[in-house]
């Protein structure tokens, strides 16, 4: 039944005709449970707050789906508006992107030339800029993209995922460009000849590329709410005598914030991914595929007036 929902909530973060629908509406379905609000200026309070609670953020302009240029260019220009709001408000804020938004799908130069802007803009206001890992169709175009601008830019980072076969190539394969590297389990349905189907080659895989990364030297974000694989890490730590400014815990905005507060009294630096944005549908319904019980607080959103 579990995973019943799950593809039913994943089939459904990849329909066009509702991504388009939900973007004339505000936040509905139990969104504003995940997602800071339409715009960066809302979101930008919600960071603040988050800031003066000792968390540090990444700030996610949500996007997906564009059509045409024009729309991966307004996509780009809110990125830098966002960069802008970050410096002015002096937020403690990274900003992740999808390349998919920027006109990946369109062209080669199009998603270049906005991700020139956007890594321009950061790199003027000291932020960093990270790449968000989205389905394997787009995984190759993706990291060979964040390749050739990591070496023109220090200020960015991209994702890998636990549950492609090919990661641990990945990681090698990135190691000799420095990276800032997000590790997370991976979101998208995808296919038994690419991606493990079962959950615990996908957490002891996840474990393993934590292990690879923080000791080939790398910055590692370890991007989790599984509380046994933040258990691994901590154990690694003391394990390997790893330096706490090897690595941070990352969360996404409005999930496990009991576990949030505990690694950030333990003295972890802990990052808190926060969305905003009018395209919030296909972000929501991720997350609700992750956990099908959070559907209750989905129902609860229809129900309330
Ligand atoms: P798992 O799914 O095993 O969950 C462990 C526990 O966490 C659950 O038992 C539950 O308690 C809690 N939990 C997890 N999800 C929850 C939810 N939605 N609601 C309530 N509780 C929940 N993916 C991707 O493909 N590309 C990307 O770029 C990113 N980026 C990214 C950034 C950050 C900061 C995070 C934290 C995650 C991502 N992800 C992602 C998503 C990631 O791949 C994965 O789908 C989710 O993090 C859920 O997996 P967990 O590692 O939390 O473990």
């Amino acid at each position: 039944m579990e995973q019943l929902l799950r593809n039913f909530f994943l089939f459904l973060s990849k329909n066009k005709t509702l991504t388009k629908l939900a973007k004339k509406y505000g936040l509905r379905f139990g969104a504003a449970r995940f997602v800071a609000g339409t715009d960066i200026d809302s979101a930008a309070k919600k960071i603040k707050e988050i800031n003066e609670n000792g968390y540090v953020v990444t700030v996610d302009h949500l996007g997906e789906f564009v059509d045409n240029e024009q729309e991966a260019r307004e996509s780009a220009d809110e990125c830098i508006h966002a960069i802008n709001v970050i410096a002015e408000q002096k937020l403690d804020s990274q900003l992740s992107l999808k390349l998919t938004s920027m006109g990946l799908d369109i062209s080669h130069e199009l998603v270049m030339e906005n991700m020139h802007r956007i890594l321009e803009a950061g790199k003027k206001h000291n932020v960093t800029v990270t790449i968000d890992m989205e389905d394997f169709e787009r995984c190759e175009k993706t990291l060979n993209i964040f390749k050739e601008l990591k070496q023109k830019y220090e200020n960015l980072g991209t994702v890998l995922q636990a549950y492609l076969y090919r990661v641990e190539e990945d990681i090698e394969r990135l190691s000799p460009y420095n990276p800032y590297l997000r590790l997370v389990k991976g979101a998208y349905k995808e296919s038994p000849e690419v991606a493990y189907p079962n959950k615990k080659d996908v957490d002891e895989t996840y474990k393993r590329i934590i292990k690879q990364n923080i000791l080939l030297g790398n910055y590692t974000a370890v991007a989790t709410h599984d509380e046994a694989i933040i258990a691994y890490v901590k154990e690694l730590e003391k394990e390997q005598g790893i330096a706490r400014d090897q690595f941070e815990f990352q969360m996404l905005y409005g999930i496990r914030l009991d576990l949030q507060k505990a690694l950030l009294k333990e003295g972890y630096k802990m990052r808190v991914y926060v969305p905003y944005g009018k395209d919030w549908y296909g972000y929501n319904m991720r997350r609700l595929a992750e956990r099908p019980a959070n559907v209750l607080f989905v129902l609860k959103g229809v129900f309330k007036k």
